[in-house]
């Protein structure tokens, strides 16, 4: 038997990627320290920063090393500079697209899951891991009243959450024309196309003076398509559209689907959350969706990332996705393979910070917090609706209000949201509704006081107003 010298290459120490323990433990307490610091003083710092790619690289750039650098610096490299130049979706006055207000149990659940090399890709591979995520995902379907039959996976994001069930339906049901309205999330259209859908065969219906997508609109489009010969395959409804709130009427689009045989799917990538309320908040007829997204990393307070697509008939993700590899077939045999689930094989446990979040906080609490974001959207209403300077365009709903000046034009409205989100105070959006530029502010961070929506609203009316 050779010594490890005698081969050439095992002279290489077998550590050499290890830090000395104590270190470690060191630098790792200084990781827990300083991402302490950053999110209880976060507030006090802009809510965006940007710097130039000239004056990131200089910090950040450089040669490639080859003999390594020193890890506290690069540490606090990342820290200071890399980690402090973005969007803080968890700040509490970022009221720009979709927050990230991720919390302190979820962010434990993920260091210990990147920690440990949390996977949940096969049963063989990661049992625990699957278990905690068909748990997590069970637990919330059931509060949210899907189809109990539904079967779910944790993806990246929505878009790749309603990717996955646009394949799956298409496996299922076969191709055809494609509905979605002008308000669907534009993620929902790049992945048709991404996974080959003609584009002739997608339909933008215009929504309704409210936004949505009304179900006698939806029918006529369809009718018009059978008619015509072809064969109507999928519409997509939103349980809370990015640009306003909206809900769709999700129980008559159902209705008009199941009469066509049509899959129906059901985008809560945002708004989903608010279903889980006993009220429910104007969200029903989620039992009848043939697939259904929510995202946890947008409204239930979870580190990137996070997103659950539902499967309302049984084995259907597994009769589009599955394969069994040779070099996989050892793995095999459980209760079930995640990665049969979708197009991630290896898959990080998303499951591990979700399954803590919803053991930890409960749902009751859980539900308080979303419930607060939507009280938040409606003081933000009042606020604008006691300045005589600006108008609520559309109410608050699900924790969007969008307003706009009574005589600024639209380039005065996307000048006054980039000049409060330079000045640092707080971050929003301009969108335009139905081609009028209009300001939203979307309030789903629980950490928000209502003292800083109404300064957000009076520095937004008076960089309108000059
Ligand atoms: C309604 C809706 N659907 C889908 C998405 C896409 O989600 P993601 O950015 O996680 O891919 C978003 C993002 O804001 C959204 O608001």
């Amino acid at each position: 038997m050779s010594s490890d010298e005698q081969i050439p290459g095992l002279e290489i120490a077998p550590d050499l990627l290890d830090l000395d323990v104590d270190e470690f433990r060191r630098l790792g307490y200084w990781v827990v320290d300083r991402t302490i610091e950053h999110l209880t003083t976060l507030d006090d710092r802009p809510a965006i920063t940007t710097s130039s790619f000239d004056q990131l690289s200089d910090a950040l750039g450089g040669p490639l090393p080859l003999t390594g650098e020193d890890l506290s610096e690069g540490l606090s490299l990342l820290a200071d500079v890399a980690l402090e130049n973005q969007q803080h979706g968890d700040h509490a006055r970022y009221f720009a697209r979709v927050p990230g207000p991720s919390s302190h149990v979820a962010i434990l659940g993920d260091w210990l899951a990147s920690g440990m090399q949390g996977v949940a890709s096969s049963w063989g591979g990661g049992s625990g891991t699957a278990t905690v995520e068909v748990i997590a995902l069970n637990w919330l379907r059931d509060a949210l009243g899907l189809n109990p039959q539904s079967q779910g996976v944790l993806v990246s994001g929505g878009s790749l959450a309603s990717t996955t069930a646009l394949i799956t339906a298409r496996a299922e049901r076969g191709s055809g024309i494609l509905y979605l309205s002008d308000q669907t999330h534009s993620s929902i259209k790049r992945g048709a196309l991404g996974i080959g859908w003609d584009a002739a065969d997608i339909r933008i219906l215009p929504t309704d003076s409210a936004f949505l997508l009304s179900p006698a609109a939806a029918r006529s489009a369809i009718e018009h398509d059978v008619r015509e010969g072809r064969r109507p395959a999928v519409l997509v409804g939103t349980a809370g559209t990015t640009n306003t709130g909206a809900v769709d009427d999700l129980a008559a689009l159902a209705a008009l689907c199941r009469e066509y045989g049509i899959w129906f799917h059901v985008d809560g990538a945002y708004g989903g959350p608010a279903a889980l309320a006993p009220g429910r908040n104007g969200i029903s007829g989620l039992e009848c969706a043939d697939s259904f997204v929510l995202d946890p990393h947008k409204w239930l307070f979870q580190p990137y990332d996070a997103a659950c697509v539902w499967v309302a008939h049984p084995n259907a993700l597994e009769r589009t996705f599955a394969m069994y590899p040779e070099y996989l077939a050892d793995t095999q045999g459980g209760e079930v393979d995640l990665h049969n689930r979708s197009l991630e094989l290896t898959r990080r446990s998303r499951g591990v910070k979700l399954w803590l979040t919803l053991r930890t906080y409960g749902m009751n609490v859980l539900v308080d917090a979303v419930q607060r974001g939507i009280a938040l959207a409606e003081y933000a209403q009042q606020c604008v609706e006691s300045d005589d300077r600006i108008h609520t365009v559309t109410p608050a709903r699900l924790g969007v209000v969008t307003f706009a000046s009574n005589t600024a034009d639209a380039a005065m409205h996307s000048a006054a949201v980039a000049e409060v989100t330079a000045g640092g105070f707080a971050a929003a959006t301009s969108t335009v509704l139905h081609g009028k530029t209009v300001i939203r502010l979307c309030t789903i961070n629980p950490h928000t006081t209502t003292e800083d929506i109404s300064r957000t609203i009076a520095l937004l009316a008076d960089a309108l107003h000059g």
